[in-house]
């Protein structure tokens, strides 16, 4: 089988990449191979939509995973047609190669399509409502990806940290060991996941699309087990560091409302998924303190 990974460099990617391999032939690409694990990384800006063509022409694969994208959300605000470029654009290019071609599209998105009003795990089947551009973009891939017709399966996922990249676990470990003072916000609640447990899944769901006999299709809901705030996080996250000896003391850590932490984008206060779909299909969604256990572990010690 020969496996097109977009995103290759970025949390999931990186992750992605020794499973992938197990499966087929890999080809990774990304904006910024730099930063890739595997030196078969090629670059590749998904928003070009005629070097996307020449890539999926010349290899040819069976099996597109699209974990490319524009994460930054805040940015997006700022950035709007970039953010659709990459986030809706791209994925309904592959989308349409993908039904032409007769391959399988694995495509991920996003808690933030919805409005986060709902207070109880959101279904697939819940209204999407994104409260910003980022949502918005990544709402219009999801879009786009059903309109082609192809093969596929589409990831939720939510608050994905990992040992590298931009994430919530490394920048408060990087300010805790500053000695800041941090305010974080109590009154957003989301299933932290680490991404190579979405790594896992996604190989146990990508078997399940590409089954022969009633293969899996459309949209699935994963994140890990527990659910609490960015605080609580922040919270788990220090004693962790503190218990693995990654940070010495306990940094000064305030609960602040969202109103008093004013970011540019707007995010909703429930971002809870519920994973019952994918349970049906055998899926055991990890426990974070374990799960974030192991991601510190591997940190490269100072
Ligand atoms: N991170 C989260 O908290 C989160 C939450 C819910 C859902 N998701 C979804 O999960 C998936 C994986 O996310 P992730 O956390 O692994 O994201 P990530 O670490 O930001 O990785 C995304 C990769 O896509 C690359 N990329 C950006 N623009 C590109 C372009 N124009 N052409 C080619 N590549 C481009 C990025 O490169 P640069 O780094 O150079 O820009 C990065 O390497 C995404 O679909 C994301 O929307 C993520």
């Amino acid at each position: 089988m020969k496996i097109l990974l977009t995103g290759a460099s970025g949390q999931l990617g990186t992750e992605l990449i020794p499973r992938l391999q197990k499966l087929g032939e890999v080809m990774p690409v990304d904006l910024d191979c730099a930063a890739c694990i595997s030196k078969r990384c090629r670059p590749l800006d998904m928003t070009d939509g005629g070097a996307l063509e020449t890539v999926l022409n010349r290899f040819q694969p069976d099996l597109v995973v699209n974990a490319g994208a524009f994460t930054a959300v805040d940015l997006a605000e700022k950035a709007p047609r970039t953010a659709f470029a990459v986030n809706a654009e791209a994925p309904g290019r592959m989308a349409r190669w993908v039904s032409r071609n007769d391959a399988f599209l694995m495509h991920y998105s996003t808690d933030y399509i919805f409005d986060g009003y709902k207070h109880e795990p959101y279904l697939e089947t819940d209204l999407p409502e994104p409260l910003n551009v980022y949502g918005e973009s990544k709402l219009a891939g999801e879009r786009a990806i059903e309109a082609s017709g192809c093969r596929h399966v589409i990831i939720r996922t939510s608050w994905v940290y990992s040992g590298h990249g931009n994430n919530f676990v490394l920048s408060m470990l990087a300010l805790g060991r500053r000695g800041l003072e941090l305010n974080v916000v109590n009154d957003q609640v989301g299933c932290p996941t680490w991404a190579r447990n979405l790594a896992d899944v996604s190989m146990q769901l990508v078997k399940k699309g590409l089954a022969r006999r009633k293969p899996l299709q459309g949209l699935v809901h994963y994140c890990d087990a527990d659910r609490m705030s960015w605080h609580d996080f922040a919270r788990l996250v220090f004693d962790s560091a503190i218990k693995q000896g990654l940070l010495e003391t306990m940094p000064r850590l305030n609960s602040v409302k969202s109103s008093q932490y004013p970011q540019i984008a707007n995010r909703p206060a429930w971002s809870v998924l519920d994973t019952a779909l994918a349970q049906s299909h055998g899926i055991v969604p990890a426990r974070l303190k374990t799960s974030l256990e192991q991601c510190l572990k591997e940190l490269p010690r100072e």
